[in-house]
C-alpha cells in the first residue's frame, strides 16, 4: 500500500471554471448560482458529482434520488460541494435488445460528462446489473477520484410460504409451468410477491456480484453490497460515502490507485467464495482494460479455481441478499480469504485503509448462510474457464450452478442456429432431442445478437422437462443471468457471428465438455474442421447504422470484456480543448 496523500489545500480542476474574476469564470458561476447557490460554494472547495442512474424505467435504481440526497448531506458536512447529474441508465429487465449492448454507450456518457464537467470527483451510484460495471469503467477512464455506493438489494420474495428469489424464481417457476407442475394462474399471483420492495435483484446475481465486486475491488466502503435497498443503514452507507469522497479529493486517491492487478485478484476470488455470476467475468475484463491493465480469463481460472463457494444463496444455494447481510455480508467472506492465505491484504480500498484493515474485526452471524469451508457449496467455486477446437478464445462455466453429474460428459449435438431457431423448435415434441444431448446455440454473442444476450440458459425442452429432467449440458456464445443456473457453457469464443468454431458444428456432432480438465472439444478431425470453417459465411443481422452498428463494428469479443477497441485504456481528466 505505497499511496501517499496529496498536499492539501491545493487547487482543484473545478477552480479552472469557477476559480477566477474573468468572464469566462464569471459566465460559469452565474448560471449555476441560478439554482440559488451561496457564492461561498465557489471558494475551491472540493466540488463532487454524483453521477445517478436513478430512472423509473430501471426499477432496481428507482429509489437513488433518495439516496443521491444521503450523499449530498455527507458531501456539505465534510465541506464539499454535491452536485448531482444523471447518466444513462440501463435497465436490465426493461431495455432491448439488451442492457448489456448499452452499458459501453453508458460508460462513454459517464467518461465524457466527468471529463467534460467541473467536477474533482464523483459517487457513482448504481445497482441494476450493467449501471455498476459501466459508470466503473466510465470512472476508470477519467480516473478523478470515485466512490462506488450501491442501491442495495431488494427484500426477500416469499410466495406460497417459501423464499422466492429475483430471476431465479422467475426460470423456476417458467420450467415448472411447462413441465405441468405449476399453474399460469399461480405464476401470475408470484408475479408481485418476488419484487417486494425497492431494490435490486435479491438473489446472488448479476447486481449482487458486481455490487460485491465493487466492494472487493476496494472501490465502495466496507460492508456496502449487502445492505438492503429500504435498510436504513442503506441511507446512513450513502452519508458516509458522501463525506468520504471529499477526503478522497483531498488527498487525490484516484481509481488508479485502487484497481491494481491484486484488487482484481482479491475480486476474482471473493467472486468465487459467493458464488458470484460469470457477467462479472466480463465486466471486470472490461474495468481492468480501461485502466491498462492487462487481465485475462486464464487469471480468472487461476485466483478462483480452488476457491470454495461458502456463500449460500441462490442461485447456488438457498438464502438470498437480505439474511446475507443479516449475516455479516461480504466483509466476513473476505475476511475468510484472508485467514486462508489468499487475499492481498494490502490492497488499497477507497476508506484510505488496507483491505484487511477493512474487513478484520468482521464476524459470521449465521454458519448457514456464510458456510464453513468444510460445508461449502462446492470446494471449486471459480469460474471454470475452458478451451479446445470448439471455444480457442476460452469459454466459461459456473461449477456452483452446475450438475455434478453433468461436469464430465459427452452427449450429440442438437442445434438451434439462432434464438428464433431455438424458440421455432424447442417446444415441438418431433425434435430428436433427448437428455443425453448437448444443446448449441449459436449466434447470441456481441455481434451476433446485440450485446450479447442472456439466453445461454435456454429452457430445456417440455418432453424432456416432462420426465423430471432439470439439467442439460447446454453451449452457447451468450451469455446467462447471474440469477440462472444448469451446466451451461457461456461466452464461447470467438463467436459464431465473428466465424468462431461454434458456428460450424452440425445436428449429430459429438461433443466433449470436462470442466475438471477444463476443455470443450468438438469430436471432428482438425481437416473437417477447418473445411467447414473455409465454407462458413456470416449469417446474423448486420444493423445498417446507428449505435447498434457502431456497436457490430467496434465490440471486441467476450474474452476481452466485450468492450469497444477504440475505449480501452484510461484517457484522463484533461479536457482536450477547452472552448471557452
Ligand atoms: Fe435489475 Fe436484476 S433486473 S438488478
Amino acid at each position: 500500500m505505497g499511496f501517499q496523500p496529496a498536499k492539501w489545500p491545493r487547487k482543484l480542476r473545478s477552480t479552472e471554471w469557477f476559480g477566477g474574476t474573468s468572464r469566462d469564470h464569471i459566465y460559469h458561476r452565474s448560471w449555476m448560482k441560478n439554482q440559488g447557490l451561496p457564492g461561498d460554494l465557489f471558494d475551491g472547495r472540493p466540488v463532487i458529482g454524483i453521477c445517478n442512474t436513478w430512472s423509473e424505467l430501471t426499477p432496481c435504481n428507482a429509489h437513488l434520488r433518495d439516496l443521491a440526497e444521503r450523499v449530498k448531506h455527507g458531501i456539505y458536512e465534510a465541506g464539499g460541494f454535491p452536485v448531482e447529474f444523471p447518466v444513462f441508465s440501463t435497465g436490465e429487465s426493461t431495455l432491448r435488445p439488451t442492457a448489456m449492448m448499452f452499458r459501453n454507450l453508458a460508460s462513454m456518457d459517464v467518461e465524457e460528462a466527468l471529463r467534460g464537467t467541473p467536477v474533482d470527483g464523483v459517487v457513482l451510484l448504481v445497482g441494476c446489473d450493467k449501471t455498476t460495471p459501466s459508470l466503473l469503467m466510465g470512472a476508470a477512464s477519467v480516473d478523478l477520484p470515485a466512490i462506488v455506493v450501491t442501491g442495495g438489494p431488494m427484500l426477500n420474495g416469499w410466495f406460497q410460504g417459501e423464499r422466492v428469489g429475483s430471476g431465479t424464481h422467475l426460470w423456476k417457476f417458467s420450467e415448472a409451468v411447462k413441465a405441468g407442475e405449476m399453474t399460469q394462474e399461480e405464476f401470475l399471483e408470484a408475479e408481485a410477491a418476488m419484487s417486494r420492495s425497492p431494490g435490486s435483484c435479491n438473489t446472488m446475481g448479476t447486481a449482487s456480484t458486481m455490487a460485491s465486486m465493487a466492494e472487493a475491488l476496494g472501490m465502495a466502503l466496507s460492508g456496502n453490497a449487502a445492505i438492503p435497498a429500504v435498510d436504513s443503514r442503506r441511507r446512513a452507507m450513502a452519508q458516509l460515502s458522501g463525506r468520504r469522497i471529499v477526503q478522497m479529493v483531498k488527498d487525490d486517491l484516484k481509481p488508479s490507485d485502487v484497481l491494481t492487478r491484486e484488487a482484481f485478484e482479491n475480486a476474482i476470488r471473493t467472486n468465487g467464495a459467493i458464488g458470484g455470476s460469470t457477467n462479472a467475468v466480463i465486466h471486470l475484463l472490461a474495468i481492468a482494460g480501461r485502466v491498462g491493465l492487462d487481465l485475462t480469463l486464464e487469471d480468472w481460472d487461476r485466483c478462483g479455481r480452488d476457491i470454495p463457494t461458502i456463500v449460500n444463496l441462490m442461485p447456488s444455494g438457498k438464502y438470498l441478499m437480505e439474511e446475507f447481510f443479516y449475516a455479516g455480508g461480504l466483509p466476513v467472506v473476505i475476511k475468510r480469504l484472508g485467514e486462508a492465505g489468499v487475499l492481498h491484504k494490502d490492497a488499497l480500498t477507497v476508506a484510505g485503509e488496507s483491505m484487511w484493515d477493512q474487513v478484520k474485526n468482521a464476524r459470521n452471524w449465521n454458519e448457514d448462510v456464510i458456510l464453513p469451508v468444510e460445508q461449502a457449496l462446492t470446494q471449486q467455486g471459480g469460474i471454470a474457464v475452458l478451451r479446445g477446437n470448439l471455444a480457442p478464445n476460452g469459454a466459461v462455466l459456473k461449477p456452483s450452478a452446475a450438475s455434478e453429474h453433468l461436469l464430465q460428459h459427452r452427449g450429440r449435438a442438437v442445434v438451434f442456429e439462432d434464438i428464433d431457431d431455438y424458440k421455432a423448435k424447442i417446444n415441438d415434441d418431433a425434435l430428436d432431442i433427448d437428455e443425453t444431448c448437448v444443446m448449441v446455440l449459436k449466434n447470441c454473442g456481441p455481434k451476433g445478437y446485440p450485446g450479447m444476450s442472456e439466453v445461454g440458459n435456454m429452457g430445456l425442452p417440455p418432453k424432456v422437462l416432462k420426465k423430471g429432467i432439470t439439467d442439460m449440458v447446454r453451449i452457447s456464445d451468450s451469455r446467462m443471468s447471474g440469477t440462472a443456473y444448469g451446466t451451461v457453457v457461456l461466452h464461447t469464443s470467438p463467436e459464431a457471428a465473428a466465424g468462431g468454431p461454434l458456428a460450424v458444428v452440425r445436428d449429430g456432432d459429438m461433443i466433449v465438455l470436462d470442466v475438471p480438465n477444463r476443455s470443450l472439444h468438438l469430436e471432428i478431425s482438425d481437416e473437417e474442421l477447418k473445411a467447414r470453417l473455409e465454407a462458413w459465411a456470416p449469417s446474423h443481422h448486420v444493423p445498417d447504422s446507428g449505435y447498434a452498428r457502431l456497436f457490430h463494428d467496434h465490440v471486441q469479443g467476450a474474452d476481452t470484456g466485450v468492450d469497444f477497441d477504440f475505449l480501452k485504456g484510461c484517457r484522463g481528466s484533461a479536457v482536450p480543448k477547452d472552448s471557452h
